[in-house]
């Protein structure tokens, strides 16, 4: 007989996920399905996306070197049916406070950076990078973890010395770096371009540090299709393209700049991405999303 939800004590809601204490040293770390964009959670739901987010952490957590923090299968007994494929057991971490970044291309906050500054996250690069531009080398580029409602922001090697120590921080790096390395290589077969990344590691009991959080999935980490890759263009996002085209575009009625919350997504928005988070799962990992636990039960 597996548990029902409300046997377990809530601990916490993130963005994207509700934590529950399972036992003294495990979490039921469960995804929901809702979507954030342009900083702000929207009033709809993607059907299916946490359970997809779950399947492609799951897959990735198993491809790459990098000790992780599952502490059991995603049919595992202690999950409450009712989350069952959105839902996995892991070992509560004391998670650094550091974003683990990890870049292959230049954009987003580290294409300002390097506009301002020649260097992104004090890391000094070449002149005349644009805009996707790929890094001859990937790199290290964490960020602050910010409150609610706040930007990450990018941080040096040296502040993160400061909040982790010397060994912790030269650990951090390199790990993130393999594992980003290992993952983006895999996406690359499947067509498809892990541009960035953020991971979040933790230490458990006996100082061991482990990957935890989701890893490589949409909302961790950009994806672009390597077909259409160009430098020097905005590249579109896999997955969260239609919904950010139509929150700009005309339809919406939305003022990106008047600082209030974007409206509800029309159902074909809300059809089109989800199966664009589910076509990204099937590319990457080979499997069918059917297949995984209880999506056609
Ligand atoms: N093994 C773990 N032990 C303890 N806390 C964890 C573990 N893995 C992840 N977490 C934490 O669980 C929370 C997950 O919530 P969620 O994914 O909704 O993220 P968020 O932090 O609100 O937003 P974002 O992912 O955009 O930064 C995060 O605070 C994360 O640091
Ligand atoms: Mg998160």
């Amino acid at each position: 007989m597996r548990p029902a939800l409300s046997d377990y004590q809530h601990l916490a809601s993130g963005k994207v996920r509700e934590l529950y204490r399972v036992d003294s040293g495990h979490l039921l770390f469960v995804a929901s399905d809702r979507i954030s964009a342009y900083d702000y959670i929207l009033d709809s739901a993607i059907p299916d996306k946490g359970r997809v987010l779950t399947a492609m952490s799951v897959f990735f957590f198993g491809h790459v070197d990098s000790p992780n923090h599952l502490a059991g299968p995603p049919d595992d007994e202690r999950i409450p049916a009712e989350v069952l494929g959105r839902a996995l057991v892991v070992e509560q971490l004391e998670m650094l406070p550091v974003e683990a970044v990890a870049r292959g291309y230049l954009t987003g906050s580290g294409l300002i950076d390097y506009q301002k500054t020649g260097a992104v996250c004090g890391i000094a690069l070449p002149p005349g990078l644009t805009e996707a531009s790929r890094f001859p080398e990937p790199l290290f580029t964490p960020a602050s973890k910010a409150e609610l409602g706040q930007h990450d922001e990018n941080i040096t090697f040296d502040d993160v010395i400061d909040l982790v120590g010397a060994t912790r921080a030269e650990q951090l790096r390199e790990r993130t770096l393999q594992t980003y390395r290992q993952g983006a290589e895999h996406a690359l077969t499947k067509g498809i371009i892990l541009a960035d990344t953020k991971f979040e590691f933790g230490v458990d009991g006996a100082g061991e540090l482990k990957l935890a959080d989701e890893v490589f999935t949409p909302d961790s980490s950009r994806y672009w299709r390597a077909a259409d890759y160009v430098e020097g263009v905005v590249q579109n996002s896999f997955d969260k393209q239609f919904v950010r085209n139509w929150l700009t575009g005309p339809e919406s009625g939305w003022d990106r700049s008047a600082d209030v919350a974007p409206p509800a997504l029309p159902a074909e928005i809300v059809e089109a991405t989800r199966a664009r988070y589910i076509e990204a799962y099937e590319r990457i990992s080979g499997l069918r999303f059917d297949d995984w636990i209880g999506v056609s039960a």
